[in-house]
């Protein structure tokens, strides 16, 4: 009877022992199933990560599909005459400019990186990655780029009359055509409104919105008939979305253009970029570069000699360019000077969005050109900005 009793607990125990055995087999299965879930669904993203850390790479290629071309530098090396140097149409931060001409006729700019170092890639990447994503007829078209062999190069559509400023202060001196700029006051107007569009875009067209940050009349560019296109994005930053968001960052740009607070404190927002826009303005008015160390003492920084001379009806003339004279009215000069004189106050909230400054624009030059304002699609003929004159201050034409 014990013999029974013994073997029936032995039974037991051996079941109890299968069946734990069994779960703890099947407990295993799961977790070894769940592990390599797990390890698959990481190695998938890690991949996924390692495809766009690779931003250049890939962002380059969805570039391609959107039209940019990827040139080689042999393509590049023949369009340009070898980078001849009678090629060469000008210098700048990131390096030399140089025409060229594509096998298929097409006329272009290259620029050619000259400047080692993490700054100089960042600008590159950055000038790709947004010219991809932007299009404006207010932008330079960028036409493709060439990364071979440590040599970085951007291709852009030519600008035949190249920089607001080369127009403005053309070079004086023997042999020169002489120190006086030939673009005349409605050509300017015309820049004014076209460059405005341009950062309109950037700043109210696009989500997140754009800051150009470079914003000077060297990167405002004229083609053959002299329409204007913003260019160089490779200082640009991503805004915030939020109203009045800022971005902090390290302070970059060009002396004499950049905004008080931005320079103070690093905080950037549109409304630096506006700033810089009003420094255009005044040199469009006054013919006078930004900042000029020859100048008598109290004239040499554009902005504080020019500003209290903004708001005056009886001074503003006084700044004018002396080339310009006789071909505006006073009426046209204070309403420009108004928006210039908003756009550079010190209070950043006080200046005006870009949209703004266009629709100011827009009926100057309906005034001009009653049936073309440069392809226009703004149809306001009321000046948000223009508190200062009324309809019966116009003066004749000529008459400033
Ligand atoms: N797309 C273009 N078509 C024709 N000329 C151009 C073009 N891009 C640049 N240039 C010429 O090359 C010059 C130098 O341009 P670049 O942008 O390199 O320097 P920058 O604007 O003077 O300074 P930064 O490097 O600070 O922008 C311009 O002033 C212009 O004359
Ligand atoms: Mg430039």
């Amino acid at each position: 009877m014990e013999d029974v009793d013994e073997r029936r607990k032995e039974a037991i125990v051996l079941v109890v022992i299968v069946v734990l055995a069994c779960l703890a087999l099947v407990s295993l299965l799961v977790a070894f199933s769940y592990y390599c879930y797990i390890t698959n669904k990481l190695s998938k993203r890690l991949k996924n990560s390692k495809k766009s850390d690779n931003s250049g790479i890939s962002k380059i290629q969805v570039t391609t599909e959107r039209g940019i071309h990827v040139f080689s530098f042999k393509q590049l090396h023949s369009a340009t005459g070898g980078f001849g140097k009678s090629y060469v149409v000008g210098h700048g931060g990131f390096g030399s400019v140089y025409r060229g001409v594509l096998p298929d006729g097409r006329k272009i700019a290259v620029k050619l990186m000259d400047r080692a170092g993490k700054q100089g890639e960042d600008e590159f990447q950055m000038e790709v990655e947004l010219l991809t994503r932007l299009r404006s007829t207010y932008l330079l078209a960028l036409l493709g780029y060439c990364s071979d062999h440590d040599c970085k190069l951007l291709v852009y559509e030519f600008m035949a009359n190249g920089g607001l400023q080369e127009h403005l202060y053309p070079p004086r001196g023997a042999g020169s055509k002489g120190g006086a700029s030939k673009l005349d006051w409605e050509i300017r107007l015309r820049i004014a409104l076209e460059a405005a569009k341009g950062l309109e875009y950037l700043h109210e067209h696009v989500s997140p919105p754009v800051i150009h940050r470079d914003f000077k009349s060297s990167n405002i560019l004229l083609d053959r008939n002299f329409h204007a296109k913003v260019s160089d994005f490779g200082l640009a930053k991503i805004g915030s979305d939020q109203a009045g968001g800022h971005v902090s960052t390290r302070v970059l740009g060009t002396q004499g253009y950049v905004a008080p607070e931005y320079a103070l404190t690093g905080h950037l927002t549109t409304k630096s970029d506006v700033y810089s826009y009003g420094v255009v303005l005044l040199e469009l008015l006054t013919g006078r570069t930004p900042v000029d160390s020859q100048r008598p003492s109290g004239e040499g920084v554009l902005v504080s000699w020019a500003l209290p001379r903004l708001t005056d009806r009886e001074k503003v003339a006084e700044i004018m360019d002396p080339s310009l004279e006789g071909q505006y009215s006073l009426k046209e000069v204070v309403q420009v000077a108004a928006i210039a004189a908003m756009c550079v106050q010190s209070e950043s909230d006080y200046r005006p969005l870009m949209a703004d400054v266009v629709q100011s624009l827009v009926p100057l030059l309906k005034r001009h050109r009653p049936s073309s304002t440069g392809g226009s699609s703004v149809h306001s003929t009321k000046s948000p900005l223009s508190p200062i004159c009324h309809d019966n201050d116009i003066s004749p034409r000529g008459l400033p």
